[in-house]
């Protein structure tokens, strides 16, 4: 499977009269420097915040916000209809309550009613505004019609607020657009109502206060489920070692641990809440037996052994505890496998033999090794069902394959659980 080239595309980014129209221009920098066209179109709100000419140079286009200028070009109509992606950021109260009612009184809106490409609406505002019905049935509304509305982020707003209501991280919003290009389908919100709890990233061995045993997962994919499927509607938690990714996905609460041991305890203890159970974090298989209590010095006779034993097996546990009714006998378990071929097979080989071990619902196969799959931006794969049904998942971003991977878990979870 080999590495697409990415084409250049039309992305019009809408800009609403909030606080944080500002960090917009962050993502409209990384959509210029990905290659696309962007044209932005603010309300004459947005520009209470940010000036047309930061717009203008970021974009390279000249910019405005009413319908009568460029009347010749008939501008709402040519930039609706040349558009690939629309991202509103920040989407207001006000402007999704004008956009759910099919408003047309400044540039943007009107454009919105002649796109035919994915719109992504990324609302920020104070959490009594976000959380108020008004709101609330806007964001249906828009939902209904097709839009894909993110849900914000946790932490400090305004002044010295915090809550729900923040805007994402422009690299998250930017993650999600891109998804949007490559695939407008992929964020459906059907994942309403369903409990999703994901291992992410790398543990740590101690071997004395200050080294461990670890080993270089970056907690990319599993946070790039967690991005896909809270924005699915699935309340997310994520249960993350060691990461390097993006910062922590919107709405997703993040639990932090160490060492394999912990990561065991807390995914067998949450397991019993989830619907999905998805171990996508890189585990230790072995831990050294004894953790020094100080520093290990150099000494003159060489460096010791360390003598190792092993982890438990916690996707395996997983699956037993569900055997045994320890967990819900429907929740849906989905396994990793970061494989390398040898002598005795290739990776696809290791993988079915992985899957049938484990007696998980799915399992998804990486090839490691060679700088694939850790760290890295983008993956490939497939996805094996314990059904016997074999998907290749072709080459492309971590929450391009993380949405394919959700298509799946949504197949398998009982209809009773979601929306
Ligand atoms: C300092 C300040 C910050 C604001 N921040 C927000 C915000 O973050 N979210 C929001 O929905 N409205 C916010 N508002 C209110 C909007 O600016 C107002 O509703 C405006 O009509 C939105 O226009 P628009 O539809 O062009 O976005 C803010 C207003 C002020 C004065």
């Amino acid at each position: 499977m080999t590495k697409p080239t990415k084409t250049r595309r039309r992305i019009l980014i809408g800009v609403g009269g909030g606080i944080a129209a500002y960090k917009v221009c962050s993502v409209i920098r990384h959509f210029t420097e990905a290659g696309h066209e962007v044209r932005v179109v603010p309300t004459p709100a947005a520009l209470e915040f940010v000036g047309k000419a930061t717009f203008e140079a970021l974009s390279g286009h000249p910019v405005t916000t009413s319908v009568f200028d460029d009347v010749d070009e008939v501008a709402h109509v040519r930039l609706g209809q040349g558009a690939d992606l629309v991202v509103i950021a920040p989407a207001t109260a006000d402007l999704m309550a004008r956009a759910a009612q099919g408003r047309a009184d400044d540039l943007l809106t009107a454009s919105l009613l002649t796109v035919r490409c994915p719109v992504l609406f990324v609302p920020a505002m104070h959490t009594e505004m976000w959380e108020h019905p008004a709101t609330q049935a806007n964001v249906a509304t828009l939902r209904s019609h097709g839009a894909t509305v993110m849900t914000p982020a946790s932490g400090r707003l305004t002044g010295t607020d915090s809550g729900r209501g923040r805007l994402p991280d422009p690299q998250e919003i930017a993650l999600i657009g891109e998804l949007l290009l490559d695939r407008p389908d992929s964020l459906p919100y059907d994942l309403a109502g369903v409990r999703v709890l994901i291992s992410a990233g790398g543990t740590r061995e101690p071997l004395d206060p200050v080294r461990y045993l670890g080993n270089h997962s970056s907690g990319k994919q599993g946070f790039a489920l967690a991005r896909a499927a809270a924005q699915r509607g699935a309340s997310v938690t994520v249960v993350a070692g060691s990461t390097a990714g993006p910062g922590d996905p919107a709405g997703v609460e993040i639990v932090r641990i160490a060492t394999a041991r912990e990561l065991a305890e807390e995914m067998t203890t949450r397991a019993a809440h989830a619907d999905v159970v998805i171990m996508a974090a890189a585990v230790a298989d072995f831990r050294p037996v004894s953790v020094a209590d100080a520093k290990i010095k150099k000494g003159d006779a060489g460096p010791a052994p360390i003598e190792l034993t092993t982890n438990p097996d916690i996707l395996r546990g997983l699956v037993e505890a569900r055997d045994e009714g320890r967990i819900p006998g429907e929740t849906v378990i989905v396994g990793f496998a970061a494989e390398t071929g040898d002598e005795t097979g290739g990776v696809l080989d290791h993988g079915r033999a992985k899957l049938k071990r484990k007696g998980c619902d799915l399992l998804v196969v990486n090839a490691v090794g060679e700088g694939k799959a850790f760290g890295t931006e983008d993956n490939t794969g497939w996805l094996l069902s314990a059904e016997g049904a074999e998907t290749a998942l072709p080459y492309g971003s971590k929450t391009l394959m993380s949405s394919r991977i959700l298509d799946e878990v949504r197949r398998l979870v009982p209809d009773s659980r979601g929306a």
